[in-house]
């Protein structure tokens, strides 16, 4: 029976671009997705991005434009990265939507109204200069437990305990290098415990989560005779986000609006495409199944439920919890280039091998996921290149069309027909790694059975004609058969085989009937081979700090001998020692109208405070945008100068003469603020 289906993946922050990681789950939510439209089912896939927090008012303000500014280009910079990869939402909005701010403040009414809101007095450490209270991560200093200096105010990478931001040493904000203030505010909380008996049922019954993610959750958050913290789920200006209605100077913390996005970016579908949201969220038989990684399950599977409870919307029907990803066994690493943009992967490889790797890794649990790199390449060549595409290229060019009745085969369309169920079975519970192996098994014994009909020698007798047709006939249908399994995760490659044989693939029943009688159209490469140089060409582009080798070569002849300047004459290591160089990195970049070759920077040097520089680098740098973060090298103690557009504060370091100038990079790990010697 048709089901309504709405599914989200999660809302993936604006203030940074997509990455591998993040394709894990936008990649297993489209794989889902299309799996159950090929079912019959009706479908709604939600997504939008979640924009609202300090983060995007800090980035704001350092490029001194509005957050608009930022939510525009970001979203439509996801939008694309997203389209590229295949996945196809119904709809991709923002949680600064009207809709959003509109569905926020029903759930904040029944909130209130149940009693479900206690307020009270919270100390945080407040950044006098930026006037902003400081968030965790915009904290640094020295771990209070082992002594490790820069570590965040949360908890500390070298011995792993936690802790309060109040408690680090030398505490400084990383916005502005000030040093934290004591302040207090007042904050709004959502008294958890109230929801607690429903919570209770509603993680550890009903099949809503995964039973091992059900036991976590009900044994780390909800254990016997611990009373739910209250949620703090405000904010005092200033802050990006939505004001509390009953409570001016105070905003709704970024994670109490950002799973409502879901509700809110369905509502914005709905009214494009006329329909009623509440058909989704309010009663009826709408399932609603949210993909979301392992760590953010806590807001998942208690907030969210307990904010849907209180205002008496539609639960989710799951909650499907993905692992992390790892790149050859390690965290993703910036500078061994396994950090790799959605963009950069794009710049280098084709799609379609991500969505089958993925696909061949993906379970259905909260495990993480290691991409190996030599794998990827070995996995995608031996499975869609050898035994997949290999059915068709070994066969189509051989006749113009398919037998006009479906010859023996022995059993084999049937057998790979029967699977059908068992391969939906493994989609429905998101194990495509289950779903992909009967898959490849089918192919096994598909490319059996070509090797031992030997269509190529056939080919060679004209008397053998028509075995000649029959062994193409049952290799092309066990083809297009794996395609319709194949679908949901390589939909353009299934594309590509249905042209071929005149047959569109359109639904999960297509694997059940072979085609006959139609003509073969010109065989055309389906599929390219992943090639190792182009890898690695995608992991030296993703390093950070060091240029990659085309580029190295490409520089190399400027370094003529005749272009080198000649050396200075020898200094005292006391002349040295009076430029006072440091690290800063870059706020804001701008254009100086008066002067064309001029760059003017915003640099913070750490906890030596801000400078402005003037610097003449504008013709190497026509889009001044690309300096903002960078971490760059200045002359901190040079005599302030008068310039007729304002006061230099420092010098900027660079190799060569704009147009040809190029900026220092310190490695990575260097702070704002450090000295170099
Ligand atoms: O962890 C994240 O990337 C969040 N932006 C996810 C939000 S999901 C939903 F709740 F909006
Ligand atoms: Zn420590």
């Amino acid at each position: 029976m048709a089901r309504r289906i709405l599914v989200t993946s999660a809302l993936p922050y604006v203030n940074g671009h997509i990455h591998i990681g993040h394709m894990v789950e936008y990649l297993q939510t489209d794989m889902f997705v299309r799996f159950l439209r090929m079912q019959g089912h009706e479908v709604a896939y939600i997504c939008a991005d979640d924009v609202h927090g300090t983060a995007t008012m800090i980035a704001a303000r350092n490029r001194g434009v509005p957050e608009s500014a930022i939510i525009a280009e970001m979203g439509a910079a996801h939008e694309k990265d997203f389209a590229d990869f295949g996945i196809r939402f119904d709809h991709y909005g923002s949680t600064d939507s009207p809709s959003n701010r509109e569905s926020v403040y029903a759930i904040w009414s029944a909130l209130r109204a149940g009693g479900h809101v206690a307020t009270r007095e919270v100390t945080q450490l407040f950044d006098p200069k930026a006037g902003t209270f400081l968030a965790d991560r915009f904290v640094k200093g020295t771990c209070p437990k082992c002594g490790a200096p820069d570590q965040y105010g949360d908890s500390c990478d070298k011995c792993a305990s936690t802790f309060s931001p109040t408690e680090l040493k030398d505490a400084v904000s990383t916005l502005s290098g000030a040093k934290p203030e004591l302040k207090s505010a007042q904050h709004y909380f959502v008294t958890l415990e109230h929801f607690r008996g429903f919570l209770e049922q509603w993680v550890t019954g009903g099949g809503h989560l995964h039973p091992d993610m059900a036991k976590w959750v009900k044994n780390t958050f909800l254990r016997d005779g611990e009373p739910l913290r209250d949620w703090d789920v405000s904010r005092p200006a200033p802050y990006f986000g939505f004001e509390i209605p009953d409570a001016p100077g105070h905003y709704f913390y970024v994670w109490l609006d950002a799973p409502v996005g879901y509700v809110a970016s369905t509502r914005d579908w709905c009214a494009k495409t006329g329909q009623d949201w509440t058909s989704w969220w309010q009663g009826g038989k709408a399932e609603i199944h949210h993909v979301i990684g392992k760590d953010i399950a806590y807001f998942h599977t208690l907030f969210w439920p307990a904010n849907l409870q209180a205002v008496g919307w539609n639960l989710p029907t799951k909650v499907h919890i993905h692992g992390f990803l790892t790149v050859n066994g390690e965290k993703m690493s910036k500078s061994k280039g396994t950090f790799v943009r959605a963009r950069t992967y794009l710049d280098h490889l084709d799609p379609q091998w991500l969505r089958y790797y993925y696909a061949a890794k993906l379970n259905g649990t909260a495990e993480d996921l290691d991409m190996n790199l030599g794998e990827f390449e070995a996995k995608v060549n031996a499975d869609l290149i050898g035994k997949v595409v290999n059915l068709a290229s070994r066969t189509a060019r051989f006749v113009p069309k398919l037998a006009d009745a479906y010859p023996d085969d022995g059993g084999l369309f049937a057998r790979a027909a029967a699977d059908g169920p068992a391969i939906a079975e493994a989609f429905e519970r998101l194990d495509t790694a289950a779903a992909m192996r009967l898959i490849m098994a089918a192919a096994d014994r598909a490319n059996e059975f070509v090797e031992r009909a030997a269509p190529w020698a056939l080919k060679k007798d004209p008397a053998k004609a028509e075995e000649l047709a029959r062994a193409c006939t049952v290799s092309l249908n066990l083809f297009r058969q794996l395609c319709v399994y194949l679908a949901p995760v390589l939909p353009n490659f299934a594309a590509e085989a249905g042209r071929l044989l005149g047959a569109p693939i359109t639904t999960w029943a297509d694997a059940q009937r072979p085609v006959v009688g139609n003509a073969i159209a010109p065989y055309q490469n389906l599929m390219g081979r992943v090639d190792p140089a182009k890898v690695q060409a995608m992991v030296d582009a993703s390093k950070v700090g060091e240029p990659a080798p085309a580029a190295a070569a490409a520089v190399a002849p400027v370094a003529a001998p005749a272009a080198v300047e000649p050396l200075a004459a020898t200094i005292a290591f006391d002349d040295f020692a009076k430029v006072d160089l440091r690290v800063a990195q870059v706020l804001s970049a701008e254009e100086v109208p008066k002067a064309k070759k001029i760059v003017k920077l915003r640099v913070s040097l750490g906890a030596l405070g801000e400078r402005t520089i003037f610097a003449g680098i504008k013709a190497a740098f026509p889009d001044v945008a690309v300096l903002v973060g960078r971490r760059i090298v200045v002359v901190a103690n040079l005599a302030p100068r008068q310039m007729s557009f304002g006061v230099s504060e420092g010098m900027v370091i660079a190799a060569g003469e704009a147009p040809n100038a190029f900026l220092l990079t310190p490695d990575q790990g260097a702070e704002p603020g450090q000295r170099l010697h």
